[in-house]
């Protein structure tokens, strides 16, 4: 993991930085990194944030763990050294997102502190957001929207998070959103509200 294989490579420093491409946009580039158990909302209260960041003329960009491991991510699979790699991978394409100017906002489990650590550690100091989707493992697991935890508890799905895999929740997120208590749209307007206090969302 994390080997270097590439050698003779020279970093390229760019003409064009994130603060000139900040200066078209009425916001900064950021890092809105969703955590938590699966059906905890992470892509649910994304893309309601989205659709009020868009509303707001901001550059936005949704990645959801699911679908970027159709793709990018197809040859990973749940122990904790693939979902390091997986992590591991995600953070760096946040941190080329945020670089560009847009907000992105990402929904993987990252159930792992350290692999969480690792991410926040590759962006610039306030650019990115750890949001802990609080909900309790009955309210997921009741909720089932992909009936993943009925297979999980029937033995069909091995190292599966909250069941036979652990979830660690964050110590100091920037934000923590009680999805078991209130409705997306509550959840999201917490989000928004942070982000102008933060002063991602220029006045
Ligand atoms: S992470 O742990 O590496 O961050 P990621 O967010 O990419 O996970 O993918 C999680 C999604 O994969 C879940 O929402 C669920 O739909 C699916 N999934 C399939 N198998 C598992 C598993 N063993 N544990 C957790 N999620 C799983």
């Amino acid at each position: 993991m994390e080997q270097k294989k590439s050698s003779n490579v020279v970093w390229h420093q760019p003409t064009i930085t994130k603060k000139d491409r900040e200066r078209l946009f009425s916001h900064r580039g950021a890092v809105l990194w969703f955590t938590g158990l699966s059906g905890s909302g992470k892509s649910t209260v994304a893309h309601e944030v989205e659709n009020k960041l868009h509303g707001l003329g901001c550059h936005t960009y949704v990645l959801d763990g699911d679908n970027v491991r159709h793709g990018l991510n197809a040859d990973l699979g749940f122990s904790a050294d693939d979902r390091q790699e997986n992590i591991r991978r995600l953070a760096e394409l946040v941190k080329l997102f945020a670089d560009a100017g847009v907000i992105v906002l990402s929904a993987f489990i990252s159930p792992y502190r350290a692999d969480r650590e690792r991410a926040r550690n590759l962006l610039p100091e306030g650019d990115f957001f750890e949001i802990y989707c609080r909900c309790g493992i009955e309210t997921c697991e009741e909720r089932d929207p992909k009936g993943l935890y009925k297979k999980a508890r029937a033995g069909e799905i091995a190292d599966f998070t909250g069941i036979s895999a652990p979830y660690e929740e964050p110590d100091m997120p920037e934000i923590v959103i009680d999805t078991d208590r209130y409705p997306v749209e509550d959840c999201a307007d917490q989000i928004i509200a942070r982000l102008k206090d933060a002063g991602v969302l220029k006045p």
